[in-house]
């Protein structure tokens, strides 16, 4: 995982309980509580969605709940905010293609480097 464990004014992380989720079926770990979006992130996940018209790829941008780059499909609803949402176990995240889970003809054809 990539994560901060001690930083020089904040001092060390206090242990917190790891839980399981999945994000496109993939199972990964993150720690209960903390955003959806920094569970990603320490996964290396950097693409959250593809907007509905131009098919661009979006994640993390401002961080703070104003921008809905970062909103994914979570347990079935689109549109949510992963950078304010409290990962809980057992969530079923999905990347969001418009507002669909379904991806678009054309990402479903490039390899893993995002090549057509
Ligand atoms: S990154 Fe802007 S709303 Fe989440």
């Amino acid at each position: 995982m990539l994560r901060i464990q001690e930083h020089p004014i904040l001092g060390s992380t206090e242990e917190r309980r790891l839980v399981t989720f999945t994000l496109d079926g993939r199972e990964l770990t993150g720690y209960e509580g903390e955003p959806i979006a920094a569970a990603l992130k320490a996964a290396g996940v950097m693409v959250h969605r593809y907007t509905a018209k131009q098919h661009k790829p979006r994640g993390i941008f401002c961080a703070i709940g104003r921008c809905t780059d970062c909103v994914m499909i979570v347990d079935g609803t689109p549109n949510v905010r992963t950078c304010i949402t409290p990962l809980r176990e057992g969530m079923r995240v999905q990347t969001q293609y418009g507002v669909s889970a379904q991806p678009y003809q054309e990402i479903r054809r490039c390899n893993k480097n995002g090549e057509i």
